[in-house]
């Protein structure tokens, strides 16, 4: 995380409660963030060094401070600000959080001889208020070594587990809570229940913070930010900027226009799907540039991975940047399109040149983007490469991003509630540069392309029928530049290989072999072989990341 503090998400005229958790370096901060919003609860994660005159700027209803690696009594460590204590509103201190808090308020915190790392027991030894209604002993998740000894003076100790003599306390009249263990994994089942009960009794928060809201709020915000300004959306097919393509239109309708770029990479339906969804289905305004055969022309010979990638990328942002400068010089215009495309145009795009500072780009920015990058500035300038139209060689847009405070769990709902088809909003990941970085080893033919998108649409339809595809992370076929002998039908074959690639994984930075069922497997491998010609071998990649990465290029 930088050391920037982000500006708020929500503009402060929202009238949504908030509960604000610090962040000090916990391996689990952002699902504390997550967690709060399942209960109801919009919830924000600051870096913990904002300091408390930003968080007061913020109003919450309760502070969170999460947990994190240091030692509270080690030189250097993160430290508790006092006036995050004279809020007048509630703090709860996780794990390291609750070690600040004690330590400040003079409780023994101290490294125990033995650690307490994954599943522990707590025994209740008084409710109080934070653990009102729970069982006396109940399973807790916990990952520390350092240790409260005794409760802070005024505090009630609640709670002792396997190694921690004083696991939960509370300070009622101080609004001070604290708990050793994580309440925002699954493996405490309780711990959603802590929370609730956190935000709910203890903060009072009004518990409204709901998908539908959402989506009332954002196409209200939209509205207010655009004015009667044209916008441009690119759209992949994926989830967010799906999601965040509706919303906009919901918002201002035809000020919008979609452009999707066909780069011929895509999977099997793909595009017709896209096209069938935005412009038959919900009728936006949408600009499908064919730009297939300029892919292929320049991936020609190349069989390098990064050379693949920097091709693929480098033209689609091209692509995209040529089509979006002409759509607001003038509206888009059927059949030519930027060099070496064709361009299709569906529904009711406006003609006639956009008001120069009235010139919107969405993007599907998500919250975890924001956290990771510590903010952005709302502007983006698209470098136009070649001149275009006579434009000036810089298109400055404003952004838009409606998805900008939401997670990923949050975009599907929001994606449900207004309508989008269910096939889109639990999509798998599927990335940028497409089938092109799985086709291995060699060039990208359009025959190869043709081979994989086969196999992908039956390894598709397989796990969707087992009822796996939203377990798994992402389920794919990879085409080696490989071919091996075989025998069909009493002929000696010389085929092509393909690889079954499927993994779990919560965030794609680790992953594991999916352990697909064997019966599935014979299914799979059955009809890639007979029904895709050129195919007489299907073997599974069985490798986890680390040491390998989910795609093969
Ligand atoms: P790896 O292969 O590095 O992939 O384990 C991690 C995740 O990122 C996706 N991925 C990409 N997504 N453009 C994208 O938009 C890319 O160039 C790209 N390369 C990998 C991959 O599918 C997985 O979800």
């Amino acid at each position: 995380m930088s050391d920037a503090t982000p500006p708020p998400v929500l503009p402060d005229r929202l009238d949504v409660d908030e509960v604000v958790v610090l962040d000090f370096g916990g391996q689990y901060s952002q699902l504390i963030a997550r967690r709060v919003r399942e209960c109801g609860v919009f919830s924000e994660l600051l870096p913990h060094h904002v300091g408390a005159a930003e968080v007061r700027r913020r109003a919450p209803r309760g502070v969170i401070l999460s947990g994190g690696p240091a030692s509270v009594y080690a030189d250097g460590a993160p430290a508790l600000e006092r006036e995050l204590l004279e809020l007048g509103v509630p703090v709860l201190g996780i794990c390291y959080g609750m070690q600040l808090l004690a330590h400040e308020l003079g409780a023994r915190v101290e490294a125990a001889d033995v650690g307490e790392y994954g599943r522990s027991e707590l025994t209740v030894v008084e409710h109080g208020r934070l653990l009102a209604g729970q069982p006396e002993t109940q399973p807790v998740w916990m990952s520390h070594r350092d240790t409260v000894y005794t409760a802070p003076p005024g505090a009630v100790a609640l709670a002792s587990s396997t190694a921690s003599p004083v696991a939960a306390f509370e300070d009622v009249e101080r609004g001070i809570y604290g708990i050793q263990y994580h309440p925002e994994v699954v493996h405490t089942p309780y711990g959603q229940q802590t929370l609730m009960t956190f935000l709910r009794d203890v903060c009072g928060c009004a518990m409204d913070w709901s998908a539908a809201n959402i989506a009332e709020e954002q196409i209200r915000l939209i509205r207010e930010q655009v004015g009667d300004g044209r916008i441009v959306c690119g759209l992949s097919g994926g989830v967010d900027s799906s999601v965040a393509a509706l919303l906009v239109h919901r918002a201002v309708g035809d000020q919008l226009t979609c452009v999707y770029v066909d780069h011929g990479m895509m999977r099997k339906d793909e595009s017709e799907q896209v096209r069938r969804t935005f412009s038959e289905h919900f009728h936006v305004p949408l600009v499908v540039v064919d730009a297939r055969e300029r892919f292929l022309s320049r991936l020609a010979g190349v069989t390098e991975p990064e050379a693949k990638r920097k091709i693929i990328g480098g033209e689609f942002i091209r692509v995209f940047e040529e089509e979006a400068a002409r759509l607001v010089a003038g509206g888009a215009d059927p059949g030519s399109g930027p060099e070496g495309t064709t361009v299709e145009v569906a529904g009711d795009v406006p003609a006639g040149p956009a008001d120069p500072g009235a010139r919107f780009l969405v993007q599907g920015t998500l919250y975890s983007d924001v956290i990771e990058s510590g903010g952005g500035n709302g502007a983006a300038t698209i470098k136009s490469h070649h001149n275009v139209g006579g434009l000036p060689d810089d298109l400055t847009f404003e952004l838009v991003e409606p998805l900008r405070a939401l997670f990923k769990d949050e975009v599907r709902a929001v994606g449900t509630e207004i309508g989008l088809p269910e096939r889109m909003v639990w999509r798998q990941p599927f990335p940028g540069p497409g089938l092109g970085i799985r086709i291995v080893g060699g060039e990208i033919t359009e025959a190869k392309l043709a081979l994989l998108r086969e196999c992908d649409a039956i390894l598709q339809e397989e796990i969707r029928a087992a009822g796996l595809y939203r377990e798994l992370w992402q389920s794919f076929c990879v085409l080696p530049d490989v071919r091996t002998v075989g025998v069909q039908g009493d002929e000696r074959t010389y085929g092509h290989v393909v690889a079954i690639r499927a993994v779990t994984s919560d965030d794609a930075m680790t992953a594991d072999w999916a352990r697909l069922p064997y019966d599935l497997l014979d299914r799979i491998a059955g009809r890639m072989v007979g029904e895709v010609r050129e195919i007489n071998r299907v073997v599974l990649d069985i490798t986890s990341k680390p040491p390998g990465t989910i795609e093969w290029e």
